[in-house]
């Protein structure tokens, strides 16, 4: 029994250590360092803050480890994991639609993640060129609208970042992923410490620890709210199978609960340092803290312009950035690649052409969305905003909702304490309890509280 389960078609991490990392490479992305800083700029700052780090304590953390639970016990694609779990605890096969819905979500997010990559691409030469030495946050604005404005030059990197996606994707996560996330990670993290560095040199960085740390709920909505908790899906990678995905290739004897722990650490000290060096250039420049999408491309060039040897840790940065996404990316798209290798019969190969043409196709309404459509607008949203909203914001959650009524009232507990194999019984109890009900119970508030339904 125990020997079958061990078994998987797409292969198994090396070690438990080789899972920590591409996991974390999959938390750690776009949505720590481009998305966190402009949602948190948008919504008004410290408060915002504190519910997302209560949402990640408890809803995300006991999530994750439910999704790695789910993947590592029916170790295929989340499609056919929930239905093959459901039957063995004699479920309806209709949970597997949970997957179809990640698998869905995972693709319109890789559609505009590609695109915003696809900008990181870009800073990598505009900061090697040494176009940022000494210039004002005017001009730097200027270099962003210039690559914003432009279809033809978005759609060129967003073509290329899918198609580096795809080749890691179509090698197989083994082999493609392994070596990639083994320094990359601490990379990106140095580099991030030498940017708080640089923010403590200006003036304003007790103004930018102020923002980010200092509660005032007046600031915050229903949908501000809501916002904040989507990010914590969005940013650990939870809802959408990926994360359930990558548990399926975990090795049995690894601890579940000790490795969510870590990947929730690291991903959310990556997002708070990325405030910290984003938030005091913003206010000793002048910016605005709610730019939107643009935050990071318009703030830290700047600084990066005026830091010695600026040329260089801008140019590493923004490599690292790529890097950070290009391991986000592959997680978004391998669920449905995994589904098409066992459904389909097609090898990785042609289901990553197929996957990585139509995630392509989609993210040209991302790419118009900051140009020629700027002005079409569907509830005072843009496609992007849309796409972004749709998915971070309502198909996560819910799919993370449905993932924990799942783990906790559909699997029986004897086969999620058994997998889980937490050592202490009052540790695997709180788990049980959070994930029955105080991540349902949050999800909801947070959904009828968002439209009007409850509270204030
Ligand atoms: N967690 C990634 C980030 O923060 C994005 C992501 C979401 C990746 C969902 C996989 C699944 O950038």
């Amino acid at each position: 029994m125990s020997e079958q389960r061990d078994l998987t078609i797409h292969g198994q991490w090396s070690s438990r250590w080789t899972f920590v990392l591409a996991a974390a490479g999959s938390a750690v992305g776009l949505g720590n360092i481009w998305k966190f800083p402009y949602i948190t700029g948008e919504n008004g700052g410290g408060a915002f803050v504190l519910v997302y780090l209560i949402c990640i304590a408890m809803i995300g953390l006991p999530i994750m480890m439910a999704e790695i639970m789910i993947g590592r016990r029916g170790r295929h694609s989340p499609i056919n994991t929930m239905r093959i779990l459901s039957r063995k605890e004699g479920a309806s096969p209709h949970w597997k639609y949970i997957g179809w819905m990640g698998v869905i979500a995972g693709f319109l997010i890789l559609s505009y993640y590609s695109v915003i990559a696809g900008w990181a691409m870009a800073y990598v030469f505009r900061a090697g060129s040494g176009e940022f030495v000494g210039a004002s946050a005017e001009q730097i604005g200027a270099i962003f609208s210039n690559l914003t404005e432009s279809p033809a030059r978005l759609l060129g990197w967003h073509t290329l970042f899918i198609a580096i996606t795809m080749i890691v994707v179509a090698r197989g996560v083994k082999s493609g992923l392994e070596q990639a996330v083994r320094f990359l990670m601490p990379a990106l993290f140095v580099i991030l410490i030498l940017l708080v560095g640089y923010a403590m040199t200006t003036d304003s960085f007790v103004r930018g620890l102020h923002f980010l740390f200092d509660p005032d709920f007046s600031k915050i909505t229903g949908a501000g709210v809501l916002i904040a908790m989507g990010h914590a899906f969005f940013t650990l990678s939870l809802g959408m199978g990926a994360i359930m995905v990558y548990g399926s290739y975990m090795p049995q004897s690894a601890s579940i609960a000790s490795t969510a722990m870590i990947i929730v650490a690291a991903d959310t000290l990556v997002a708070l340092m990325a405030g910290m060096a984003i938030f005091p250039i913003v206010f000793a420049n002048g910016l605005e803290p709610s730019a939107g999408p643009g935050l990071i491309f318009q703030t830290l060039p700047v600084a990066f312009g005026r830091m010695p040897g600026g040329v260089f840790f801008g140019t590493l940065f923004f490599v690292l950035l790529v890097f950070a996404a290009w391991t986000s990316s592959i997680s978004l798209i391998e669920p449905a690649v995994a589904w098409l290798v066992e459904n389909h019969g097609m090898t990785r190969v042609t289901a990553s052409v197929w996957a990585g043409a139509a995630t392509w196709l989609v993210g040209l309404g991302t790419i118009f969305s900051f140009n020629e459509w700027a002005g079409f607008t569907l509830f005072g949203k843009t496609f992007f905003d849309l796409l972004d909203f749709l998915t971070a914001n309502i198909m996560l959650p819910l799919g993370g909702l449905l993932i924990a009524l799942y783990a906790a009232w559909v699997m029986g507990r004897r086969s999620s304490r058994d997998e889980l194999a937490m050592g202490r019984p009052a540790l695997f109890g709180m788990w049980h309890v959070c994930l029955r009900y105080v991540a349902p119970a949050a999800v909801t508030i947070v959904f009828l509280n968002a439209i009007g339904v409850v509270g204030a």
